[in-house]
């Protein structure tokens, strides 16, 4: 059970959220809720005091878990940074500030010096996270980090975005023969509560993009979920990058796995502390909602927006064709209880059943001028999206 100050914060969430539903008329669409719940001003999760990330909040990223994440990103930032190219780093949706600040003491070390480490983040009580950081461990690579508002109207460089596509709304339908219905969130008895409608026109094209793209028909009762604004998100970044390359790291599969049928009930996922669960309608701002990304929607909206995708490959091999080995040099040579610590972080990035198979990385570039960077080089699996 949350504590008794979590509990009463998710009150202050939920009065906030059956406010809106009130307003709006009685039920608002699980992407408002998703919206809401997440980002709401000083109450959604991502926008108040809670801790989120790391063994003492409610779910682990691939930064938080290790530095490694964060080297060897840094080396394969190397060719695409060299001397002579834009050294600009995008960071989207920065979390703690781990990766931006282990990028930063990495990235010199393989011979690059970025001169400018910019972030977006949507969460003003993150971006003081992240300052803080940065502030308590290296406040001299402050100078180098600037948060922006918005996307640079056009730039060249490199953009990190690590489990951010996860956090972006998602709306949940239901098919039928001849109809998609929406799932929307009411209240009853003062809890939230799903209801069913007729799908608005840009869900209904949405579902039907799926079946298009996919050449068939979604069982009949086929529950899952779209997120109607992923192509639109990728493709902003995308179109404002003449010259770049772009890394995304999230856990999602292809359209063709997101929507097969035996996975007919979505691919929501709650955090509570640690726990995995699916009932995105309890403890509202204090749980953690996401959603598996269909990479296929990624890759199209990227491409539409004149972007080629450099590969797709799982994180364990994103690690390993990077240069997780060259990481691991002089192991030998360390105690025993800093081989084991390292290689219980090892595992945790690469081993299947941790996050080795289910995170994925898709890498974009538009006139990168280097050749693909190594990580993408073997077991990569463009051809499935
Ligand atoms: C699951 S956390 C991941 C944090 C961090 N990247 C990590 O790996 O630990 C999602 C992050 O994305 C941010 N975010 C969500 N939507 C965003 C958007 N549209 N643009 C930028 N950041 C966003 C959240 O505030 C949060 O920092």
């Amino acid at each position: 059970m949350p504590d008794a100050d979590s509990l009463a914060h998710s009150e202050c969430v939920a009065d906030f959220i059956r406010e809106a539903i009130a307003s709006a008329g009685g039920s608002i669409s699980f992407a408002e809720f998703m919206h809401l719940a997440l980002y709401a001003p000083g109450l959604g999760y991502y926008n108040a005091g809670a801790t989120k990330f790391g063994s003492a909040g409610d779910f682990i990223t691939a930064p938080e878990v290790s530095p490694l994440f964060a080297r060897v990103l840094a080396r394969q930032c190397v060719p695409l940074l060299a001397p002579g190219t834009d050294s600009f780093i995008l960071e989207l949706g920065a979390g703690s500030g781990a990766l931006a600040l282990d990028m930063l003491k990495a990235l010199p070390e393989f011979g690059v010096d970025a001169q400018c480490y910019s972030i977006l983040e949507v969460s003003p009580h993150l971006k003081l996270r992240q300052e803080q950081l940065i502030r308590s461990n290296r406040p001299e690579l402050l100078r180098k980090v600037q948060w922006l508002e918005e996307l640079p109207s056009q730039f060249c460089g490199v953009v990190i975005a690590n489990e951010v596509a996860d956090a972006l709304p998602v709306e949940r339908f239901q098919k039928s023969a001849d109809s998609v219905r929406q799932y929307r969130v009411t209240v009853e008895d003062n809890r939230f509560s799903w209801c069913l409608e007729p799908a608005p026109p840009f869900l209904e094209e949405a579902v039907l993009h799926i079946e298009r793209t996919l050449g068939m028909r979604l069982p009949d009762g086929y529950v899952s979920e779209v997120s109607t604004g992923l192509p639109a998100w990728i493709a902003d970044i995308a179109s404002r990058l003449d010259r770049g390359f772009v890394f995304l790291f999230d856990y999602g599969v292809t359209r063709r796995e997101y929507y097969a049928a035996d996975r007919s009930n979505g691919w929501l996922r709650c955090h509570l502390r640690h726990r995995a669960h699916n009932d995105p309608l309890i403890y509202p701002g204090i749980q953690d909602l996401s959603a598996w990304v269909d990479f296929t929607a990624l890759a199209e909206g990227a491409t539409e927006a004149g972007m080629d995708v450099a590969g797709f490959i799982s994180q364990a091999r994103f690690l390993m064709n990077g240069g997780l080995e060259a990481e691991l040099a002089g192991f030998e040579r360390l105690s025993t209880a800093a081989q084991l610590e390292l290689s219980r972080q090892v595992k945790m990035l690469t081993l299947p059943g941790e996050m080795g198979e289910h995170f994925k990385c898709l890498g974009l570039s538009r006139n990168a001028g280097a050749a693909t960077p190594s990580s993408f080089v073997t077991g990569d699996r463009t051809h499935q999206l």
